[in-house]
């Protein structure tokens, strides 16, 4: 991680105060003066500010029940951010793992470790998110066979990835992707003529949402493990 993050994670220091305080010679890192505010730094690195040893917090892992017209962002836009309903300190480290709509609900993961979350968005690492879908016509069959093959989406170079949808009911499914491409869910829906006019994320990987809407808890450590194999 670089050193001025690094002094962010172990202290109560501001990102400016951190730089100011590396530019200035007050951080030692294997017991040479450190002045280069990007220099990389391991956890397991001696890192000290003035006299004292800093460790770096451990990383946070929180789920969330996202409610409709709230924004996957850290801070309010039009809609409020979903962090109004999440009472933690230092919320401004955390970040959404992969963004849902401000009308789609559900099941959101937020970490301040961006290795984690990288592995969790990322198409090549294959992690299944479900949907449940509400649509305004009734599903054709033959929708199964298009979204296990991959469709286009339009203004895409490339098919999506292979897809699995279960139906529920003429007019509800469940759609597992296992990337995370712009409104994915109401595109795939919208190239075979139909309209998404419900989304609910309910499971990422081997996590299941099981908090009611609105509210939050911290992810056990076999979630987290089992997110990142
Ligand atoms: N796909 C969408 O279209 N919207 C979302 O919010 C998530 C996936």
């Amino acid at each position: 991680m670089r050193l001025d993050k690094f002094i962010c994670k172990s202290t109560a220091l501001t990102k400016a105060q951190a730089i100011a305080h590396i530019e200035e010679g007050d951080i030692k890192v294997n017991g040479n003066v450190i002045s280069d505010i990007s220099a990389q730094v391991h956890e397991n690195n001696e890192v000290i500010f003035l006299g004292k040893q800093l460790f770096p917090r451990p990383f946070r892992y929180l789920l969330m029940n996202k409610p409709a017209q709230t924004i996957c962002s850290n801070i309010d836009e039009v809609y409020p951010s979903l962090f109004n309903y999440i009472d933690i300190e230092r919320p401004q480290e955390l970040h959404i793992v992969g963004r849902l709509d401000a009308d789609t609900t559900g099941l959101v993961l937020i970490t301040d470790d961006g290795r984690w979350s990288f592995n969790i968005t990322s198409p090549n690492k294959l992690c299944p998110k479900v949907y449940r879908v509400h649509l305004r016509k009734s599903i054709d069959i033959s929708a199964k066979i298009l979204f296990a093959k991959g469709i286009k989406l339009q203004g895409e170079p490339q098919l999506t990835a292979p897809a699995i949808l279960t139906i529920v009911d003429d007019k509800q499914v469940l759609l597992t992707i296992t990337e995370g491409k712009f409104h994915q869910v109401k595109r795939m829906f919208a190239s075979i003529g139909n309209k998404v006019v419900g989304l609910h994320r309910e499971s990422i990987g081997c996590v299941t949402l099981d908090v009611d809407e609105g509210q939050w808890r911290y992810l056990t450590v076999d979630e987290i493990n089992d997110l990142n194999p």
